[in-house]
């Protein structure tokens, strides 16, 4: 059931701090630091393809950064596109990104990596799924049944599975970092659904015309996420963007009735660069939503400020989307909609 909240979708936002421990439990190890994925640790990729869909496909874009971060070439690919042009693989790793296993377009992409003979991966949430049985190698993100149409727990417990994949099989400089930051995601996550002001913002923005998301980096997969969850369930018009691209075009949508929403965190050049990309908007008189840690000066070009802890920016980009998974419930809460079945969409696409 339930277990007393209005919706199955507001329950699995809310089951994120036990999800993601269930997918850390027993394959980090605090003390030395270090990542236990099993056998997964010797597949040590030369290079990494990721396929997916959906919110699953912005957790691969994610997963696509950890790789090249460490120094291995990686992309993602949409499913749809790499089964009918499937790029030349070399002898990269295929990872199948896919909640529920079963997604016809992933499966497509995985039998193609296959035929060509590539090694295969499935990153998914269902034990038993075609996808973990066709490939070679299965990940589970072990974030428990999701019965919500829209994808919330299994995207964090895909960037958190992804971060254990990267950390289990290449070596990059701030692995400490990355483990001490992962171990504090869970309380972290508890601390915005207890603290969050999402449901403010929801209640102000609801009239929007669109909304826009926006962000660099880790956040840019995030940006992409929020806008499809609002679309999904709230039947608005929302687009996100990686925010140097919003000059390039979007920028004339940009009005006094469309909410942007700017994740940026820490105070680098990345962060500088966002907070231009918000004053360009802010000039506009375009309502900004910053989600911040305080660090760069974003919040005094923003309305409102949505609040992260300071952490490694893997993990700000998993806080990050919690706040806008609240924004997106909420509107569609005010609205009306019917939040655990949107119209047209199913939970596991299984035509092509
Ligand atoms: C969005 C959503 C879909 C799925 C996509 C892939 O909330 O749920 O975009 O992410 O259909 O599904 P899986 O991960 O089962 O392959």
């Amino acid at each position: 059931g339930k277990s007393g909240y209005e919706h199955y979708m507001l329950k699995e936002i809310h089951e994120q701090p036990r999800a993601l421990r269930q997918c850390l439990r027993g394959r980090v190890d605090e003390l030395s630091g270090t990542v236990d994925i099993g056998d997964l640790g010797d597949l040590s990729p030369t290079g990494v393809q990721f396929v997916a869909c959906g919110t699953s496909y912005h957790a691969a874009l994610h997963g696509a950064q950890l790789f090249r971060e460490a120094g291995i070439p990686s992309q993602a690919f949409l499913a749809s596109e790499y089964a009918t042009a499937t790029p030349p693989i070399g002898d990269a790793l295929v990872v199948g990104v896919t909640q529920s296993g079963e997604t016809a377009d992933t499966l497509s992409a995985l039998r193609a990596a296959r035929r060509r003979g590539a090694r295969t991966l499935a990153v998914t949430n269902v034990v038993g799924s075609t996808a973990a049985r066709e490939c070679d190698h299965a990940l589970y993100i072990r974030a428990g049944p999701e019965i919500g149409v829209a994808a919330t727990k299994t995207f964090a417990s895909q960037l958190a599975a992804l971060n254990l994949l990267a950390l289990g099989t290449s070596s990059t400089g701030d692995a400490r970092q990355v483990i001490s930051a992962l171990r504090d995601l869970p309380g972290h996550v508890q601390e915005i659904l207890d603290e969050s002001a999402a449901q403010e913002i929801a209640e102000i923005y609801q009239d929007a015309d669109a909304y826009f998301f926006i962000g660099r980096g880790y956040h840019e997969p995030v940006a992409l996420e929020g806008a499809l969850k609002m679309k999904e369930i709230t039947y608005k018009h929302a687009e996100g963007f990686a925010a140097g691209e919003l000059k390039h075009g979007p920028l004339a949508l940009v009005t006094e009735n469309t909410p942007v929403f700017a994740i940026v965190t820490g105070d680098d050049e990345r962060a500088r660069k966002t907070v231009g990309n918000v004053k360009e908007v802010e000039a506009r008189d375009a309502p900004v939503v910053a989600i911040t840690d305080g660090q760069s000066d974003v919040s005094r070009y923003a309305d409102h400020v949505l609040e992260l802890p300071e952490t490694h920016p893997r993990a700000a980009a998993v806080l990050a989307n919690i706040h806008l998974q609240l924004v997106s419930y909420h509107t569609a809460a005010l609205l009306g909609r019917n939040i655990d079945k949107p119209r047209n969409l199913a939970k596991s696409v299984t035509v092509e």
